[in-house]
């Protein structure tokens, strides 16, 4: 029987003392590991709930802090989720490991049992993919599924459709794949999904991603000033993996079609419009312009320093945001703030036109804007990718 992990920090005490009971009411599961950031109030309330829930249960509940693991890195998710591999690895009585975010109001028991069944199927991992806003996801969308069709488009990274959800199961296999890695042991903050991500394409494992139709419904964030961190330790992740290999023969990887959006999520907004607006007049230094003028698009710097006078947006569309996400790619300097702020800049004046442009003509036209950009910038890269093969090595491209 498996275990589920929930890596918490300080949540909603009943959303999450639910669904660890929830957890641990299953049949296939046999242990609920709680891995907490700290010792907080919510600590504490999974720690007065343990005695209740084992007794009804018959399951074990585990409380544990999570462990420094990657020391370079802030400490945060990533670190979590590592010590949760390794207390699975050194507990060799369940086969697989879940992982759910703690905050999920949505999480029921078809969770869990979607991703044992097809678990069944001998994949190495499960990945939960679900409906969004069409204004949510915009660091997956933007960061991840586009750096991954840039620079691997020929592989199954850009197909992943939840590329940084943290509700997955691993099985002993892959636990101990990623858990040998380095850069994964090291990636202690936002960073770890992609990681994970990106090494289980890499090294072939098993992948599939299960369908959950009614979408997760979990605390949300206000401006997307509240997403700043993890915008940079996201980028900062493909950043460093920029120049690794991976083999387009992945190991195997199907996914589950998705269904007809809910109402509700289609409805959803997902940041403060107006609060984000102001964003791209703050916070500006004389250094970030000289950074703009020397790296830049001249289109893209004039846009954005137009942004401090008077909100302005039309300049940053996906032509605009595929050239400064090279530009970044080769000289983003993570902890620099002045770089960090640069990328924020530009990521919130994307967000906007994609908000601006698509989201106000329905969520049908949003959504397809941006599967659109991601296919379209595979092939555009993938293309690249052939050229440069083509001129390295004319006789055997040509023999082909
Ligand atoms: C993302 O982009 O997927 C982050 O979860 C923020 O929504």
């Amino acid at each position: 029987m498996s275990i589920v992990c929930f890596p918490f920090k300080e949540e909603d005490v009943s959303v999450v003392v639910r669904n660890v009971e929830c957890a641990a009411s299953h049949p296939r599961i046999a242990a609920v590991l709680c891995v907490g950031y700290s010792q907080g109030e919510t600590w504490h309330a999974i720690e007065n709930a343990k005695p209740r829930i084992e007794k009804a249960s018959g399951k074990v509940v585990i409380l544990l802090l999570q462990k420094r693991i990657g020391v370079a890195l802030r400490g945060g998710k990533g670190d979590g989720m590592n010590t949760a591999l390794s207390y699975f690895l050194e507990h060799t009585q369940y086969p697989r490991l879940h992982f759910y975010d703690a905050d999920i109001v949505s999480f029921s028991e078809k969770w869990i049992s979607k991703a044992e069944i097809q678990a069944d199927l001998d994949y190495d991992v499960i990945r939960h993919h679900f409906p969004r806003s069409s204004t949510d996801a915009m660091i997956t969308w933007f960061v991840t599924k586009l750096g991954f069709a840039m620079l691997w488009p020929n592989t199954v990274l850009p197909s992943i459709e939840q590329p940084l959800g943290g509700e997955l199961l691993v099985t002993r296999r892959a636990a101990e794949v990623l858990l040998a890695d380095p850069r994964v042991c090291s990636q202690s903050d936002w960073g770890i999904d992609t990681l994970y991500t990106f090494v289980i394409a890499q090294t072939g494992l098993r992948m599939a991603e299960v369908y959950i139709p009614e979408g997760k419904v979990h605390a949300l964030y206000g401006g997307l000033r509240d997403l700043r961190t993890m915008l940079v330790e996201c980028f900062s992740a493909i950043q460093s993996l920029k120049n690794e290999v991976v083999g387009s023969d992945a190991g195997g990887y199907c996914i589950e079609f998705a269904k007809a959006v809910p109402e509700l999520v289609q409805q959803k907004v997902g940041y403060d419009i107006e609060k984000s607006l102001k964003l791209l007049r703050s916070h500006w230094t004389p250094r970030q312009q000289e950074l703009l003028h020397q790296h830049f698009d001249s289109a893209l710097v004039k846009g954005l320093l137009n942004a401090r006078d008077w909100p302005c947006w039309g300049f940053a569309d996906e032509e605009a945001w595929t050239g400064a996400y090279l530009k970044f790619l080769d000289h983003f300097e993570k902890g620099d703030d002045d770089w960090e702020e640069l990328l924020f800049k530009v990521w919130v004046a994307r967000v906007l036109n994609h908000t601006l442009r698509h989201v106000i003509r329905g969520y049908d036209v949003a959504l397809g804007s941006l599967r659109d950009f991601v296919w379209e910038t595979r092939q555009r890269f993938g293309m690249e990718l052939k050229a440069t093969a083509a001129a390295l090595d004319p006789i055997v491209i040509a023999g082909h």
